[in-house]
């Protein structure tokens, strides 16, 4: 890797469903694009890339589990990965409960941000290129409690407060916010009051010369992302989905000091875990 380019791989969308893991043949084991039971091996695969080619950070936007149960084993995998990582949760790891993914994902010590966990900004430098991370929780209602049994994304009061203060005030000249809902995505999947409003404010920072990215996964995209320029300057990224198909990619994003952000995809496919009874 080059000392003037920032490598951040970028998985989204997992959707483990353990009681099909390595099954395919099983009842629910795929739903339409949705391949369960390869979701494992996709993602041992990626934790196996990330652990070769250490990218300076990991970013996981969520939906890690499909309905309600444990999440120890993306929790197993997460936690063999040395890199820098970073998890915002997706609506389906709802399904476990809010407290539940904070306990399994080891965030119980961390600040809360705008009424959660994940929320939170960081500095990421590296020779010339400096980039700002935001990672952003959607699932936060107005009164500062998740919401649940809802797959539409929200900016709370709160939320946005702090969102403006670090996109105005960070000192990086490029903004990557991960979030697992996108703001430019399916105008169905986001108060589109909140995306509205988070326009304005991105058309207020692009006036200073800054680069503003929204990376998002929820809308499954495959076999590449989905790059849309909103305004100049401003760009949402629809990063591809795991669980499509039985192949599928890791999103591996590289970032220049001039903010230009190239993609690429490392494969993750099915590969026969030890469960499958082949
Ligand atoms: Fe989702």
């Amino acid at each position: 890797m080059h000392e003037d380019t920032l490598t951040i791989h970028w998985m989204t969308d997992l959707h483990l469903k353990d009681t099909v893991t390595g099954l395919p043949e099983a009842a629910g084991a795929i739903y339409a694009e949705r391949h369960y039971y390869a979701a494992l091996d996709k993602l041992q695969q990626s934790v196996e890339i990330i652990g070769a080619i250490k990218p300076d950070l990991v970013v996981c936007t969520g939906d890690v589990i499909d309905g309600r149960q444990p999440l120890r084993a993306f929790a197993e995998q997460w936690e063999r990965i040395r890199s820098p990582k970073t998890f915002v949760l997706g609506n389906h790891d709802l399904d476990a409960g809010y407290s539940a993914v904070v306990a399994e994902l080891g965030y119980s010590e961390g600040p809360e941000i705008a009424g959660s966990r994940f929320t939170r900004s960081f500095p990421l430098h590296k020779g010339d290129v400096r980039v700002r991370i935001l990672i952003l929780d959607t699932y936060v209602g107005e009164d500062g409690q998740h919401r649940y049994d809802t797959c539409e994304g929200t900016i709370g009061p709160a939320a946005f407060e702090w969102l403006e203060k670090e996109i105005m005030g960070c000192p990086e000249p490029v903004i990557l916010l991960f979030s697992h809902n996108g703001m430019e995505g399916p105008a169905a999947y986001f108060d589109q009051r909140h995306a509205e409003r988070f326009r304005e404010l991105a058309r207020r920072l692009t006036q200073t010369g800054k680069r503003l990215y929204n990376l998002a996964g929820h809308h499954h995209v495959h076999p590449q992302a989905l790059v849309k320029e909103i305004v100049p300057g401003y760009t949402y990224v629809n990063g591809v989905a795991m669980i499509v198909g039985p192949l599928s990619y890791l999103n591996v994003l590289h970032v220049q000091k001039d903010g230009t952000l190239d993609i690429e995809y490392e494969e993750v496919r099915y590969r026969s875990t030890p469960h499958s009874p082949k």
